[in-house]
């Protein structure tokens, strides 16, 4: 569906009470402080969700994207998330950049972003999918260790030649836990030598994104959970509860159907529901997608 034109001559923000929410309010639109929806149109936007049940029947594969990595996330998310939680021009910032979804989307939908990724390789191959002048304007990768010191001054560094001194969406895709190991470097949240140091790592990189995210803004965390010691371990929770212990609420918690998503999982399917019978346990068809802000 064609997405509505917006006006960009905003009057001075009015506070909602009752919302909690800073409302840009003039005769014509009304905005959030941190959205170019317009509430006064709120019906031309059936296309953004607001329920916690998402499911996506394919993976867009146009507009610059491809599926060539394993453990990206569908495009359509982040379509969902800057929509609703960003303006033309705000910054996302991709914590664990991984294939570049993000930014491939922030140029198709005028925003910019900074992506961290930790592969040198991944990184360098990844910036092909972009052109000079939007690696100078638009998308700023750092190959970097994203719960390192390092990499919040690369981020200040990258924030501030984009004019800007914090981000105004953050997003968390981190591995989950060594269930797809990206690579065999000690920083790799992939690879770490128990669930407690993934947990301990996450936290790092999190309050690194605190840090950087400006106050008011929202920030999405995509997770799966895992099996293992015959128990499901929740990721999602776990790294949920240490977002909220550094100061993020909770908005929302969204349950993604991973079914159709999931790469490879068809030809092992009876093999798992065996195990499953056996086991005791259900086999994961979904995701989370949690919704957080920095108040
Ligand atoms: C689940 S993938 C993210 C995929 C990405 N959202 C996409 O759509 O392509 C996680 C990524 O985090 C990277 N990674 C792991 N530990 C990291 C760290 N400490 N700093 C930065 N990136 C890291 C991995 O190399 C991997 O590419």
């Amino acid at each position: 569906m064609a997405r509505p034109r917006l006006k960009t001559n905003l009057a001075p923000t009015k506070v909602d009470k009752k919302a909690n929410l800073k409302l840009v309010d003039d005769n014509a639109i009304k905005t959030t402080a941190y959205s170019d929806i317009n509430l006064k149109k709120w019906r031309d936007y059936e296309h953004v969700k607001t329920d916690t049940f998402w499911e996506f029947p394919n993976r867009l594969k146009d507009g610059g994207h491809s599926n060539e990595y394993h453990g990206n996330y569908i495009p359509q998310i982040a379509q969902q998330f800057y929509e609703r939680f960003t303006k033309k021009n705000d910054i996302i910032l991709d914590l664990f950049f991984g294939s570049g979804t993000s930014g491939i989307e922030a140029i198709n939908m005028q925003r910019r972003c900074i992506g961290v990724e930790l592969k040198e390789d991944l990184a360098e191959k990844v910036s092909e999918k972009f052109t000079p002048k939007q690696l100078v304007t638009d998308v700023n990768i750092v190959c970097a260790d994203s719960a390192s010191e390092m990499a919040k001054e690369k981020i200040q560094a990258r924030l501030e030649i984009m004019g800007r001194k914090q981000a105004q969406f953050l997003v968390l895709h981190p591995p989950y836990d060594d269930i797809i190991k990206f690579s065999d470097k000690k920083e790799d949240l992939s690879n770490c030598s128990s669930t407690e140091e993934f947990y301990e790592l996450f936290e790092k990189v999190a309050k690194n994104g605190y840090d950087l995210l400006e106050k008011g803004h929202f920030a999405a965390l995509i997770i799966g959970d895992k099996y293992s010691n015959s128990q499901i371990q929740p990721l999602g929770f776990e790294c949920m509860k240490r977002m909220n212990n550094l100061g993020f609420i909770t908005k929302s918690i969204i349950v993604k159907d991973i079914q159709g998503n999931e790469k490879a999982k068809g030809k092992t399917a009876n093999l798992w529901r065996y195990r499953a019978l056996a086991g005791g346990f259900y086999i994961f068809k979904h995701e989370y997608v949690m919704i957080m802000q920095k108040v």
